[in-house]
C-alpha cells in the first residue's frame, strides 16, 4: 500500500515514547529526532540515556530528552507527562506512543501449566501477569494520561480527515499492537490476550476520541520483527521464514504520525512475500497492509440487520423520537432524585 508521506511535517512536534530504549521505540525516536522532532523516551531501562545521547548526537537535535519511566506504576506516568510539558518548546504533547510491551515466555509456560499445590498449599502462590500489567494496565495509563494532555497542547485543534493539519501542532496516539492482536499466538496466551485488548482500545476509541476531544488514534500490528524483543527459542523455531524489518515498522508509524489526516487507521507490517503465497498474483506483496477498515460496515448477516434496524429506528422516531429522548435525559436526575425519596408506606390500620 503507498504509505508516502512527508517527514518534514513532524518538525517541532513534541512527541512522547514509552519503551523507547530500545528496538521499535529506539528507531522511531531515531527517525523522527532526524527529522527535526522533540522526541521524549520513557523508559524503565536506564540505557535510554545513553539512547538519547547517542541519537541527540548523530542528529545534532538536542531536544532528545529521557525519562525514567515504569509505565506500570501511576506515579511514574503521571511524572513523565509532566515533566514532558516542562521539556516542550511549546508547552504541550503532540503525540503519545503507547509502545513499550513485553512478551515473558516463563509467564505464559506457568500460566498455562500450574505447578503449584492449589490444593493442599496453605498459602497458595497467585500467579504472576507482568505481561498484562505491562501491555495492558501500563497502555491504559498512558491512553489516559494522553486523553487529557493531548486536548490541551496548546494551537491544536480537532483531527480532521480531509486536509492535513497545517499549523504543526497535533493530537495523536499511536498505539502497538501486534499480529497476535489479530490472531492467536498458540503457547503466549498472557501476551495474546494483552494485544487483543490493545486491538479492542483501538477500536473503541479510534471512534470516540475523535469526536469526543479530536485525537486521532491509530495503531501498527507488526508480525515477528527482528529486534531485541524476539528471544531465542522463537527465532529457532521461525527458521526459514523471514523476519519484518524495524525500518518497514518505522515507515508505517512515520507515515501515521506525519499525516495528519490519518484517523483511526490501522496497519500491519511484516515480510515481503511472494505473490503466490498471497494473492497469486505475479507481484511482491507488502510489507505493509491496512485492516479494520470495515469495522463499521455490514460485513454478516447479523450486522447487516442490526444497522438496518437501527436506521430504520432512527427515521421512523424521526425528531419526535429524539425529542422524547432529550427530554427524558434532561429530567433523569430530577426523577433519580424523585425515587430515591423515602415512600410514605400505606397504614394497615
Ligand atoms: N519485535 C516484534 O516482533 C514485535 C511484534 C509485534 C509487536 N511488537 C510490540 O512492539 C512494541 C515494542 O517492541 P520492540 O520489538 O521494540 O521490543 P523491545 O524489547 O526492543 O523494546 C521494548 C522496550 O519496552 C521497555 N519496557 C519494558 N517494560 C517497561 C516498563 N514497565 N516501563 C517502561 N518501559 C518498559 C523495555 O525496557 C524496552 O526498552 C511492544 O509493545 C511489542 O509487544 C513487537
Amino acid at each position: 500500500m503507498d504509505i508516502s508521506h512527508d517527514l518534514s511535517r513532524v518538525k517541532g512536534k513534541t512527541i512522547l515514547i514509552t519503551g523507547g530504549a530500545s528496538g521499535f521505540g529506539a528507531a522511531f525516536s531515531a527517525r523522527w529526532a532526524s527529522a527535526g522532532a522533540i522526541v521524549i523516551i520513557g523508559d524503565i531501562n536506564p540505557s535510554g540515556e545513553e539512547v538519547a545521547a547517542r541519537i541527540r548526537q548523530e542528529t545534532q537535535n538536542s531536544n532528545v530528552h529521557f525519562i525514567q519511566l515504569d509505565v506500570t506504576s501511576w506515579t511514574s506516568q503521571v511524572n513523565y507527562f509532566r515533566e514532558s510539558v516542562r521539556l516542550s518548546p511549546h508547552g504541550g504533547i503532540d503525540a503519545v506512543v503507547a509502545n513499550a510491551g513485553i512478551n515473558d515466555a516463563r509467564e505464559s509456560k506457568a500460566f498455562e501449566k500450574p505447578d503449584a499445590d492449589y490444593l493442599n498449599d496453605p498459602n497458595p502462590p497467585a500467579p504472576t501477569f507482568n505481561t498484562l500489567d505491562i501491555n495492558i494496565t501500563g497502555v491504559m495509563y498512558t491512553v489516559h494520561l494522553a486523553l487529557f494532555f493531548l486536548p490541551r497542547n496548546p494551537g491544536s485543534e480537532h483531527c480532521e480527515s480531509e486536509s492535513v493539519n497545517e499549523s504543526g501542532r497535533d493530537r495523536h496516539i499511536l498505539l502497538l499492537g501486534s499480529v497476535a492482536s489479530l490472531h492467536p499466538l498458540m503457547t503466549q496466551t498472557p501476551y495474546t490476550v494483552s494485544k487483543h485488548g490493545v486491538l479492542g482500545l483501538f477500536r473503541c476509541l479510534r471512534i470516540s476520541a475523535p469526536v469526543d476531544a479530536g485525537i486521532r488514534v491509530n495503531i501498527i500490528c507488526p508480525y515477528y520483527t527482528d529486534s531485541p524483543f524476539m528471544q531465542a527459542p522463537v527465532r529457532g523455531f521461525l527458521a526459514g521464514v523471514p523476519l519484518g524489518k524495524i525500518d518497514d515498522v518505522v515507515d508505517a508509524a512515520s507515515y501515521l504520525v506525519a499525516d495528519t489526516s490519518c484517523i483511526g487507521r490501522s496497519l500491519v507490517t511484516g515480510p515481503k512475500l511472494p505473490s503466490t503465497e498471497l494473492t497469486g498474483a505475479n507481484e511482491q506483496e507488502g510489507p505493509i497492509w491496512e485492516c479494520y477498515l470495515h469495522d463499521w460496515e455490514p460485513a454478516d448477516v447479523f450486522t447487516r440487520r442490526m444497522l438496518t434496524a437501527v436506521h430504520a429506528g432512527i427515521k421512523v422516531r424521526g425528531w419526535a423520537g429524539w425529542a422524547y429522548d432529550m427530554a427524558g435525559a434532561l429530567t433523569w436526575p430530577v426523577r433519580q432524585w424523585w425515587n430515591s425519596k423515602p415512600q410514605e408506606k400505606p397504614r394497615r390500620d
